[in-house]
């Protein structure tokens, strides 16, 4: 059966959905792409005149918005009449770890995949190749095989292939990573299903480096790819803790084993710790499967990277009070930077949500500082009203800054969590005007210029660096 794919449809418009639509839509203008989803207001945004209001912010994105959208890529809460229309459609919505029932804090909630593949089986009509593209445990492909063919038991012509196509693009970075991909993964059994998708991507992407495999293999590379990252991630962080030890620093090391073809220079940042959405989960995914299937070594093995993870966040809170005198209750705190990494506005899982709310539970007032993250979202992380004034709360309390200066007025301390460009290049010579002293920053990231903080007067400590 050949497929002929007009009209493609894509269930969740958040930070995978939005931007690969995006893509496909700008290399693809033969095709009509439909972005649908349940949340009325993301949907708005996605639509907004005013191109600030975008629900994501990636570079290169605005760009693509405006030359595609309403001519062959539409935002649209109407997700039944988009199904029926669809040749193709993506599920793309969220999978967080479960909070509660079995496998709570270990299993992915597939709850929004189920409901997804359910409006799927009842509206689609005659033959739909279904792609999960969301992030998902193992032998998820097969349940939404399973829940595809419920409803379809009427209508003869109605036929479902399932592909896993799993994406890699990481957000800060996604436009330039969908328009240059390492590699497209394509699982599936159904060989004219899979070629309809590989013929969607050769309009970019050259045929070497689209990749094609059964179904697993397809879903498990992806959570593998996550767990070596992480992995490096939480390898190169015990590392800075040695180093601040014996008195090395964690940048030469971390350049000099990185030199070495075979360990390669990528993700050996060190840092207050990995966040965003996918490396925990998939971890604790993987961790969940080997469980499943009776390998508790290997288990073991892979928590250990979350464990690395969460002890290095609370490692950074522990120093920071230590330095400060053993006390932070009322001193004021600078917070640079609450997005997970620098340029995105996602601060799902983020180190400063960790670390700000251990600083806050010591008594700190903290103002916050970052170029993308709105007041409102670090409410809702911090799960705490902000203050209308530090100086009057006695307890832990936060505010919203809208500048470096701002946040870092009467500060005791600067803490750095976030790599933006702006936090480079500081004006130490101003900031120290306006810190109390003795004043301090904290570089979690090795980003700031430290020779010209200590010139004005500011004591420096560094992540992975001993005195
Ligand atoms: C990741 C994967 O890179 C991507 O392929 C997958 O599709 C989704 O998950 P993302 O989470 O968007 O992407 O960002 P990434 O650049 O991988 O960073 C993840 C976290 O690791 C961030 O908190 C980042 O600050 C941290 N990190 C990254 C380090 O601490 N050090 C590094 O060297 C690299
Ligand atoms: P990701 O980072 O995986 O893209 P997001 O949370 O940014 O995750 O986006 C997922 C999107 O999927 C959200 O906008 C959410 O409203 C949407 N969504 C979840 N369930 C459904 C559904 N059944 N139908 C349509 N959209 C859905």
């Amino acid at each position: 059966m050949t497929y002929q794919i007009k009209n493609i449809c894509c269930i969740g418009a958040g930070y995978v959905g939005g931007p690969t639509m995006a893509v496909i839509a700008n290399y693809c203008p033969n095709i009509q792409v439909n972005v649908v989803d349940i949340d009325p207001v993301r949907i708005k945004n996605w639509n907004s005149k005013d191109l600030s209001r975008l629900p994501v912010y990636e570079k290169g994105l605005k760009e693509i918005i405006r030359k595609c959208r309403d001519i062959n890529l539409h935002f649209s809460i109407d997700i039944n009449k988009h199904i029926s229309k669809a040749d193709m459609i993506f599920i793309s919505v969220n999978t967080p770890i479960k909070i509660k029932g079995f496998g709570a804090g270990q299993a992915s909630d597939l709850k929004w995949v189920e409901s997804s593949a359910r409006q799927i089986s009842k509206f689609a009509k005659g033959k739909t190749i279904v792609v999960e593209k969301s992030t998902l445990p193992v032998k998820t492909a097969s349940l939404i095989k399973q829940i595809l063919e419920i409803d379809n038991t009427n209508e003869e012509n109605k036929v479902f292939h399932v592909l896993s196509n799993p994406e890699f693009l990481a957000e800060g970075t996604a436009i330039n990573d969908l328009q240059n991909p390492d590699r497209v993964l394509i699982g599936g059994s159904d060989k004219e299903a899979i070629k309809a998708l590989v013929n969607i991507y050769t309009n970019w992407v050259p045929s070497t480096k689209i990749l094609t495999t059964d179904l697993w293999s397809s879903e498990l590379s992806k959570l593998i790819a996550n767990a070596f990252l992480a992995q490096r991630i939480s390898s190169i962080n015990s590392i800075s803790a040695l180093c601040e030890m014996t008195g090395a620093d964690v940048k030469d090391v971390s350049s000099a084993i990185g030199m070495d073809k075979r360990i390669g220079q990528f993700f050996l940042n060190p840092g207050p710790g990995f966040g965003g959405s996918c490396f925990k989960k998939d971890i604790l995914n993987l961790v969940y499967i080997c469980n499943h299937y009776g390998l508790k070594e290997v288990a073991q093995y892979w928590e250990k990277v979350i464990e690395i993870n969460h002890w290095q966040q609370k490692r950074i809170s522990k120093i920071f009070v230590e330095k400060l005198f053993g006390t932070i209750t009322e001193k004021r705190i600078a917070i640079f930077g609450f997005a997970f990494k620098a340029n995105t506005n996602d601060t799902r899982e983020s180190p400063s949500i960790s670390i700000c709310k251990d600083l806050l539970e010591e008594g700190a007032r903290i103002s916050i500082y970052d170029p993308k993250v709105t007041r409102k979202q670090i409410g809702i992380n911090l799960n705490m009203l902000e203050s209308r004034s530090l100086s009057n709360e006695s307890n832990g309390s936060w505010t919203f800054s809208k500048s470096t200066h701002e946040a870092a007025e009467n500060a005791d301390a600067i803490l750095v969590l976030t790599e933006w460009e702006e936090f480079k290049d500081l004006d130490f010579k101003n900031i120290s005007k306006i810190m109390r002293k003795p004043s301090w920053i904290f570089d979690t990231r090795s980003i700031i210029n430290v020779e010209e903080a200590k010139l004005y007067g500011i004591n420096v400590w560094n992540l992975g660096k001993g005195n």
